[in-house]
């Protein structure tokens, strides 16, 4: 059978997809899913030692097949890796979906992964990799959302709630 989520969750890295995402599934009483765990629990390594065998194209490769998967599967709130927004197919797949775009700007993004190892696209240098980034991806978040949440300074919960005000949803 094939389901529809009910929120997709789009942003860089580091941007709280997946605390919110999980603050925004209780609060609608339905289920959590991320594509990332979908990868680390099929291939049984996690994302960095797929980026370190295979390199970055292979994992493309992976996500995308587990981004299709969960947007076909899941009918709850479904949190994507940074990255996925990179696939034209998958920017299709989402069009007409609900999809919100957790923003945060250079400092507070450098503040929140810069020492995170377990992100290998800022493993050096992360404020000039993050700026590059997103100087490639801002305009793909921004052309899948349907609702733009910025996280600077603010609390999960508060981002959250700003995310439940923007999509008019109800709550369970
Ligand atoms: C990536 C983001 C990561 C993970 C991988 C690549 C990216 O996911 O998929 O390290 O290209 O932005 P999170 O956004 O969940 O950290």
């Amino acid at each position: 059978m094939s389901r529809v989520p009910l929120v997709v969750l789009v942003g860089p890295m580091g941007v709280g997809k997946s605390t919110v995402g999980q603050l925004l599934a209780e609060r609608l009483g339905v289920a959590y899913r991320d594509t990332d765990d979908d990868i680390v629990a099929a291939q049984g390594r996690t994302i960095a030692e797929i980026f370190v065998d295979e390199g970055e194209a292979a994992f493309r490769a992976l996500e995308k097949q587990a981004v299709h998967t969960a947007l076909a599967d899941h009918d709850g709130v479904v949190a994507l890796g940074g990255g996925a927004i990179l696939d034209a197919d998958t920017r299709a797949l989402l069009a007409g979906q609900r999809v919100v775009y957790l923003s945060m700007d250079v400092e507070e993004a450098v503040k929140r992964t810069g020492l995170n190892a377990a992100r290998p696209l800022l493993a050096v240098n992360p404020r000039k990799q993050w700026r590059e980034l997103m100087e490639a991806r801002r305009s793909l978040y921004e052309e899948v959302a349907t609702a733009v949440v910025p996280t600077d300074g603010r609390t999960p919960e508060e981002v959250t709630q700003a995310a439940l005000d923007a999509l008019e949803l109800k709550e369970a």
